[in-house]
Parts: C-alpha cells; structure tokens; sequence
C-alpha cells in the first residue's frame, strides 16, 4: 500500500497504512497525452486518486504513474523546487509541480495538467527545452571580466552591490516564464523572459567589464523592449528572479547609459515627454516619434497600420476631451522632475 510521506525522497514509502489523521480528497486528474511517435494528435486521458493530505502536485503526478500508469512522461528530479525540472501546466498557467500543494489547485474535484507553453512537446508532459537554453546561451550567461588577480585572490563584491543582482541569482531555470510569455508566443525569435532575468544579473554585476556591449546587444529588436509588460512571468516565477523586473531594470540601465537609438528607448522617451508636456499621451505622435522622424523604412512600414486604424475609425482623436485633474498629473511629473 502506498501512501505519501512529506519526508522521504520518493514521496512514497510501502509500509502499512496511513495514519488515521491523513485525510485524502477524491480528485479527478486531466492529464494532456502526448506521444509524437504514435498518436496523431494530443488528447486528454483522466485518472482519479484519492489526494492524501499535504500532498503536492509532483507527489500526485508520482503516485498516478507508480500506481495508475507507467507510460505517463514527465521530468522531475530534486523535489525540493531547486533543479527546475518539474514544471508543468497547471489549470492553464505554469506552476512547479513540486513547490505547488494540490489542495490549493484542486477545482471542483478538478486538476488539469498540460506540458509548458512555447515548446514542442517530446512526450506527455516533458517538452524540448533547447529553444529555451538556446536564448540563454545568447545573453553570454557569464562573468566576463579579463583582468588579472593572483592565484587564489577573489574577485570581491561589496553586499550593496551583490543586492543588485541577488533577485536574478534565484532563477532555477525552471522555463515556466517563458511557457507563459504572450510575446515568446507571437515571436519565438524574442529572448524571452529567462534570458532577459539572466542577462540582468550580468548587466549589473559590478565585477563584469561588459555592461555597455551587453546592454547594447540587449536593446537591439527581439530583446528589452519587446516585452509587452503583461506581467505573466513574474506572476508564474517560483522564485525572486521575477523576470518583468529585472527586464525594467535593464531598460533603466539602457536609458542611463544613453543606448537611445533604438526604438523601444524612442517611444519611452516620447511616452514620457507627451505626459510631462500636457498631462495626456499624445497617441498620434508616439508612433512616429517611436519610429524616429528619419526613419523612412520604419515610417513606411507602420503606414499600412495607420491608413486601416483611420479607414476602421480606429485613429486616437487629434483633439482630446477634457480631463479632469490633468494638473495633478503635470504636477506629478514636476515632483519627479523633467525627464532628460
Ligand atoms: S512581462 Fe514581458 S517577458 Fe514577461 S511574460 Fe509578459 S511579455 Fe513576456
Ligand atoms: S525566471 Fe523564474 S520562472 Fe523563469 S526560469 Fe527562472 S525561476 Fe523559472
Ligand atoms: S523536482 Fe526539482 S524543482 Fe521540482
């Protein structure tokens, strides 16, 4: 008889029956099937299990496949939501399956699980992760630092500095961010939010001598300043690398260090200046500002867009109504001081 034991390693131990005080709750688990090799499409395939009290979502996932089904594929290794290996979908949204109580996700009697978003599925619930380690390799998730110190002598860093990269320094490299990530999904040639959590920790480690390559290399198209601020990673991280801001981060560094030519720190700016100027976001003007007014190609593109909003009666009105307490936005600006 099985039963899981918070404790052991496996989740599982096969002496006696459970102590009386283990309540189990009746749960039927949806779980999306895969197999590439022989099935023609993906179908969902339910089991039912009696949940026992303080079970997490890995130990019920273990249990279905010691003790329902052999042939059901996922990743999994040190249970203690270190390796990173055990995400899965859960209820539509990425989750650690083995820092994830299965209490708090059972709905109506109800689990879902699917693979990870954003990559192809290998088998089940285990998909291929090498887009996603691709991404990371490209932000050089190093120390690049060439300057000689003697045998043995450390390069230091004050804990002030060590903050600023602490955050990022949690990434256990689990994917569920970039599972979850909109613009990952419309663009697999993005960074994603991963990469761009990583290269945060690079970008501001005071010991790395290429803060201005990198951040330059970052602000390019496809990374900082083609998230869209959806804030799902950060809300799907199990840890504090909290990839949304960490990327803020990265646009700050950006915009201090005066990498500008590119359009994403163009619209910030022009964001930024409307506001400050009369309270209100010019939304005619921010394209083209965003673009760069000598940016023929870029103008040209964006036309079509423009030509069908005006045709579909789409186009921002170029005079706006009223607003009430506009002043108090201005002021907010003043508090904070001009822009530069
Ligand atoms: S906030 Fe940005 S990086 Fe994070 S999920 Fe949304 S689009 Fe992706
Ligand atoms: S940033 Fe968070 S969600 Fe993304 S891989 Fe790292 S730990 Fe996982
Ligand atoms: S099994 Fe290692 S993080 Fe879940």
């Amino acid at each position: 008889m099985f039963f899981l034991f918070p404790g052991s390693c496996l989740g599982m131990q096969d002496h006696e029956a459970p102590p009386r005080s283990i309540k189990k709750m009746k749960t039927k688990f949806k779980i999306r099937r895969f197999d590439p090799q022989k099935d023609q499409a993906p179908r969902f395939q339910e089991y039912e299990l009696e949940v026992p009290q303080g079970a997490t979502l890995l130990d019920c996932v273990n249990l279905i496949k010691w003790t329902q089904d052999g042939t059901l594929s996922y990743r999994m290794s040190c249970r203690s939501a270190i390796c990173g290996s055990c995400a899965m979908k859960v209820n539509g949204h990425a989750r650690l399956a083995c820092k994830t109580q299965a209490k708090d996700v059972i709905k109506n009697n109800l689990v879902v699980l699917e693979p990870l978003g954003n990559m192809t599925v290998i088998k089940d619930l285990a998909v291929d992760l090498e887009p996603f380690w691709e991404k990371v390799e490209k932000v050089m998730p190093w120390l690049v630092n060439d300057e000689e110190v003697s045998p043995g002598v450390e390069r230091l860093q004050s804990p002030e500095d060590f903050h600023k990269i602490d955050a990022a320094s949690t990434c256990i490299m689990c994917a569920s961010c970039f599972s979850d990530c909109c613009s990952e999904e419309v663009d697999k040639e993005y960074l994603g939010p991963t990469a761009l959590a990583k290269a945060q920790r690079f970008v501001c480690d005071s010991r790395d001598k290429k803060q201005f390559e990198r951040i330059s290399k970052l602000s390019k198209e496809k990374g900082i300043w083609d998230c869209t601020h959806c804030g799902e990673c950060s809300q799907r991280c199990p840890t504090d690398a909290k990839p949304l801001e960490r990327i803020v981060e990265l646009r700050n560094v950006a915009l201090n260090s005066g990498v500008l030519n590119n359009n994403g720190a163009r619209h910030a700016k022009a964001f930024v200046d409307s506001i400050a100027k009369s309270g209100r976001l010019n939304e005619n003007e921010l394209p083209v500002k965003s673009m760069g007014f000598f940016n023929i190609k870029g103008l040209l593109e964006i036309l079509p867009v423009g030509i069908r909003m005006l045709i579909r009666g789409k186009n921002p009105p170029l005079i706006h109504h009223s607003i009430e307490d506009m002043d108090q936005v201005k002021k907010i600006f003043r508090e904070f001081g001009e822009p530069k």
